[in-house]
């Protein structure tokens, strides 16, 4: 128990960890997010009895609601989009502690009536309330709240106790390094980084945490998890859904931006870094970042050597005729924004040094599924070789982050009879036999972490910039490049042939992810 307190990522393990006395305050309260997402994921900290008797959420957007009717839109995000279905108990009383507060995200006065609203609310209760900001606005406005925050006091509020205002910051953080160095600069006016939660919700899920658990809980694959075991890492996230109808917020993005920056980054360093110290949320974080630190520049040029983009066709997802990108809704004619991309990193460090990472990330993609494939060097070739009876696979460890959550070990094995065949065969470990299906949404763990004020699970500044530092240089030189070098690929695929070739000079080739 002890150590549990010492370590906010241990007191993350354990089950029942209640949030102190909180406001959170929502901007973009009437968004896609906080609908589908948010609100879900306090109603169910509610059931599982993890807020604070005195929690208040308020909701704040320029639309002026009547507080009835933001409860009534409140109940309907539960009713459709919470795991759990709608208890009545519990409802009735987190209801009562919903309230909305209308006003400009640019007007100074909205805050101070925000604050003399907080006020009445702390007055109410008679204690002192931690204010939770969570920014899940349009990034257009995420400066001019956070300067608002500052200037009306509300971002200093109790800064010599534990119950210091803390502020989420919702994705995309910042274009490119720039603007991401900008966004810093402009959080950091306001705030002191402890107070910062910088969001990627891939973080939330459980197997992502599971990463670390996998690495550092076992003792066997710490001594092969280096170059002179590991042939190459792959990393896939893909999706196969196309853009629906955010073509017009897509197309200013691309797989590039939307995914690789952030999600397969997050992933990347949790899967290369070295073990930290502690479980103390910096000493991970400090890893994290030196992992992205050692990651080499790309070779940028015509002949696609260490990147690829592309962008769908027309094909087939399910059977199903689906249209390229270019047919989307809001996507311009002479678009050259990319919905798939894959690159290959070299980690220049004693672990990895002369391991390839591939990264993948696509749209439209044969099916919707992200993991992690470690695949480890062959054996030397001197007993199982070089007869049609020895099937062999290189030995695989395959850490599903999504769905079918699990891991699965690939081996070979003698196939029964009485002559000496071989097989590769799958030792598979699934999260739902296991646990069973119900575990927490990423936002849950999100939500009550940053209540509690843990930020493991959450990236520090310097971490976002390390990673745009890498990423930066080929979104500048795509631009360079217009169109000359943007590949295509039929939905429902794996993608373009460059990709493949991008394997090929390694003498690998991408998994088919599923098998
Ligand atoms: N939706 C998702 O699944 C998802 C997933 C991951 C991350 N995010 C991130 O979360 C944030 C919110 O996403 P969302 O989908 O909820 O956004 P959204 O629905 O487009 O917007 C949220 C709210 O912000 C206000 N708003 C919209 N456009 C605005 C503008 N141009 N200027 C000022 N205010 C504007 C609106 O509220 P009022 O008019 O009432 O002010 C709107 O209800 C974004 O940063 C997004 O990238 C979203």
């Amino acid at each position: 128990m002890e150590e549990a307190n010492r370590h906010p990522f241990l007191k993350g393990l354990s089950k029942h960890r209640g949030a102190p006395p909180t406001a959170i305050v929502i901007f973009g309260a009437s968004g896609d997010l906080t609908s589908r997402k948010l609100i879900p994921a306090i109603y169910n900290l509610a059931v599982d009895h993890l807020l604070s008797a005195d929690f208040f959420l308020m909701g704040y957007g320029r639309k002026p609601i009547p507080e009835k009717e933001y409860r009534e839109h409140a109940l309907t995000s539960v009713d459709s989009h919470s795991r759990r279905p709608l208890a009545s108990d519990i409802w009735d009383r987190l209801e009562q502690q919903i309230f909305y507060q209308s006003g400009g995200y640019d007007d100074p006065e909205a805050y101070t009536a925000l604050a003399d609203r907080l006020d009445a609310l702390e007055k109410k209760v008679g204690r002192d309330l931690q204010l939770l900001f969570y920014i899940s606005t349009p990034p257009q406005v995420f400066g001019a709240i956070l300067e608002n925050l500052g200037r009306s006091g509300l971002a200093r509020r109790n800064l010599d106790s534990p119950l210091f205002s803390k502020v989420i910051v919702e994705k995309p953080f910042g274009k490119d390094l720039a603007t991401a160095q900008r966004l810093n600069q402009v959080i950091l006016q306001q705030f002191e980084e402890r107070q910062v939660y910088r969001i990627d919700h891939y973080l939330g899920k459980e197997t992502v945490q599971d990463l670390l658990v996998h690495r550092f809980a076992n003792a066997i694959f710490e001594p092969i998890w280096n170059r002179q075991y590991v042939d190459c890492v792959q990393i896939t996230v893909a999706e196969s859904l196309g853009v629906g109808t955010r073509g017009g917020y897509y197309d200013q993005s691309g797989a590039l931006r939307d995914m690789i920056q952030n999600h397969t980054m997050q992933l990347l360093s949790l899967i290369a870094m070295e073990p930290p110290v502690s479980l103390d949320p910096e000493a991970i974080r400090d890893e994290k970042v030196k992992v992205l630190q050692a990651v080499q520049p790309l070779t940028l040029d015509s002949e696609n050597a260490d990147v690829v983009r592309a962008r769908y066709d027309a094909g087939l997802i399910g059977g199903s005729p689906v249209s390229g990108y270019l047919e989307g809704e809001g996507i311009p004619d002479d678009s050259t924004t990319e919905t798939y991309a894959a690159l290959r990193l070299s980690i220049n460090n004693w672990r990895w040094k002369g391991v390839p990472f591939y990264m993948r990330s696509g749209k439209r993609m044969a099916r919707r599924v992200s993991e992690i494939a470690i695949q480890f060097k062959r054996p030397p070739g001197i007993l199982f070789s070089g007869d049609a009876r020895f099937d062999l696979a290189p030995n695989t460890m395959v850490l599903r982050i999504q769905p079918d959550e699990g891991s699965t070990l690939l081996l070979n094995a003698k196939v029964p009879g009485l002559e000496t065949r071989t097989q590769p065969v799958k030792m598979h470990f699934h999260y739902e036999t296991t646990f069973g299906s119900n575990t927490p949404e990423a936002y849950e763990r999100l939500i009550l972490d940053s209540m509690v004020g843990d930020n493991t699970l959450f990236i520090r500044g310097d971490e976002t910039e390390a990673s745009w530092r890498l990423i930066t240089p080929i979104l500048d030189h795509w631009q360079d490049c217009g169109p000359t070098g943007l590949e295509s690929y039929a939905a429902g695929s794996w993608g373009p042939l460059a990709s493949e070739r991008l394997l090929w000079k390694n003498a690998h080739q991408w998994r088919r992810p599923g098998f």
